[in-house]
Parts: C-alpha cells; sequence; structure tokens
C-alpha cells in the first residue's frame, strides 16, 4: 500500500517549557503540564504513518493532545519539533520545511479539515455554496458555471438540499454544517482529509448518517483519513489502525479491532471497559 502521511517524532509544548518539562509530564506523571514551569505538554514524540485509503483513528480522553497533532499537520500551528512528510503523486512534500506559500497551496489542493467546531470550518458570512465555492476558486482552472455545478454535486454528494445553496451557514442544523464542511473539505478532492470530532455533539441519528457519509466517501474516493475522536463507537466503525493518546503522549497503537478487543495498556482497558 500506498504511503501518504509519515509522522515522526511530532511535539508540541505551549509554554516557555523548560529542560525538566518532558520528563516531569505524561502518562505517569497523570498531567501534561509540568510542575516546574507551567508549560503544557501538548504532545511528545508523536511518530505514526498513514497509508491511501486508510482511516487512523486518535482516541483519547479531553486535553490528551488529539486535536494538537492535527492543527500541527494541517498548518494550523506550527509544531516545536519533529517531522512529517506527505507523499503526493511522485513528490514527497517534508511539511514543516515548506514555505507559507507552499503549505497554503497544499492545505487549499491536497488537504481537507473538519472542525468540530462549524465556525472554524466555515466562514458564516457567506452562503453554503460561497464556501464551497471559495475553496474551489483557490484551485484556479474553473470558472464560475463550472465551479456552480461542481458546488451542487458535491452538496447533494453530502445530502444538503440543493435548495438551501445561498442560504447562510448559521441558518443550518448543527448536522448540516458538519456536512457543508466535508462538502467544503472535498471540493479538491485531496487524498488526506482531517476529520476532528465531526459528530460530537450531534443527536445520535444524525451522527450515523454523518459516519456513513465518512464511510462511504472513503470508498469512493479512497481518502487516507485521521479521524479524532473521543468517541469510542466512531472509531470501532471507522478506523482501521488506532493510536491512544494520554497526557500527550500515544500509549498504544495497532488495529482497532485488537485495541477494543485486547487492549495492552491498563487505560486502555479502562476506556473500553466503561464503554461496553
Ligand atoms: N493555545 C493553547 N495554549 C495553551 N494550552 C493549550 C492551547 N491549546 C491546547 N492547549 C492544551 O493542550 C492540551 C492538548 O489540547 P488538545 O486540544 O490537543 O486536546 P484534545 O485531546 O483535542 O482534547 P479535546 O478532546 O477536549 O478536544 C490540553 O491540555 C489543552 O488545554
Ligand atoms: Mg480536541
Ligand atoms: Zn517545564
Amino acid at each position: 500500500m500506498k504511503k501518504v502521511l509519515s509522522v515522526r517524532n511530532l511535539s508540541k509544548t505551549y509554554g516557555t517549557g523548560c529542560p525538566l518539562c518532558i520528563a516531569s509530564t505524561g502518562p505517569e506523571a497523570e498531567t501534561n503540564v509540568c510542575p516546574h514551569c507551567g508549560s503544557v505538554v501538548a504532545i511528545h514524540d508523536v511518530s505514526f504513518d498513514l497509508y491511501e485509503g486508510e482511516i487512523l483513528g486518535i482516541m483519547g480522553e479531553s486535553g490528551s493532545g488529539k486535536s494538537t497533532i492535527v492543527k500541527n499537520l494541517y498548518f494550523d500551528q506550527i509544531p516545536e519539533s519533529g517531522q512529517a512528510t506527505f507523499y503526493d503523486a511522485n513528490q514527497a512534500h517534508p511539511l514543516f520545511e515548506l514555505n507559507s506559500a507552499q503549505q497554503r497551496w497544499l492545505k487549499n489542493h491536497r488537504f481537507g479539515m473538519v472542525y468540530q467546531n462549524p465556525h472554524l470550518g466555515l466562514n458564516f458570512n457567506i452562503s453554503a455554496g460561497g464556501n464551497i465555492a471559495e475553496r474551489l476558486l483557490m484551485s484556479d482552472l474553473m470558472h464560475y458555471g463550472e465551479i456552480r455545478k461542481r458546488v451542487k454535486t458535491l452538496l447533494a454528494r453530502t445530502e444538503v438540499l440543493l435548495s438551501r445553496v445561498d442560504e447562510l451557514p448559521r441558518n443550518f442544523s448543527g448536522g448540516m454544517q458538519q456536512r457543508v464542511q466535508i462538502a467544503k473539505a472535498l471540493a479538491t478532492q485531496p487524498p488526506l482529509l482531517f476529520l476532528d470530532e465531526v459528530t460530537t455533539g450531534l443527536d445520535l441519528s444524525v451522527q450515523a448518517r454523518i459516519l456513513d457519509l465518512i464511510m462511504e466517501i472513503q470508498q469512493e474516493l479512497n481518502t487516507a483519513m485521521i479521524v479524532v475522536t473521543h468517541d469510542l463507537g466512531v472509531i470501532r466503525l471507522l478506523a482501521g489502525r488506532t493510536l491512544v493518546m494520554k497526557y500527550g503522549r500515544i500509549i498504544e497503537t495497532g488495529l482497532t479491532d485488537q485495541i477494543l478487543e485486547d487492549p495492552q495498556h491498563a487505560y486502555t482497558q479502562r476506556l473500553v471497559a466503561s464503554a461496553l
């Protein structure tokens, strides 16, 4: 299988940091806050690979560093150290060595992001269709008629009523806002998609339909995805492989079935047991 992304030793601390930060935080220390300097070690030494068409789950309790991983890979933040390589067609892009124009290009053309908070992913001052069109406009090739057509195709694909294409996102339900975000993320048919708690806070029936949509997209487009969630049900349904995070560290990794059936780490055992 073709590798899409390789992440090595990714670390991010909020705060000035001190020489004791790493040794004084993590699962054993049961905190991510350094007692000496007060910095937050959000993630430390995170490494993993992602393959074409694969859905990788990142699971862990609130504050364990899940979102920090995707924020750094999507260039929403600058990591403190580590490498990440995105393999596109025949080219390897060292993500953190690119200049900001190159990063923006990848972000707009080759990556997609769906945030838990639709306000982060959508411009609430322009219509649903406008949000998607904006992203298509960045991909130069298309003229107005083509863009309009493609917007409608994307909204139909994500089951947003075409009659609502010109409405503002604020008029939409939470589930519908997530569908528009997904449509926008898919606009450029990116080979890599980040999904951060996309179904959190939605009604169960709405959640189920969005999860179905995500699985369909994976099958149709063979998109590689990183799915961040604290919901074991989402992991079970979507992710072939899973990373379990605690206090900024990966404490367990492997095939999702194995992790759920035979968790090795005491923390994962508790998580799995509590979800039964
Ligand atoms: N801008 C920031 N400044 C300081 N600390 C931050 C900042 N952003 C995140 N943190 C801290 O970094 C840690 C990891 O945060 P992160 O958002 O990655 O966790 P998470 O696993 O996504 O949690 P949740 O499930 O609540 O979304 C947390 O302790 C959080 O409080
Ligand atoms: Mg988060
Ligand atoms: Zn410190």
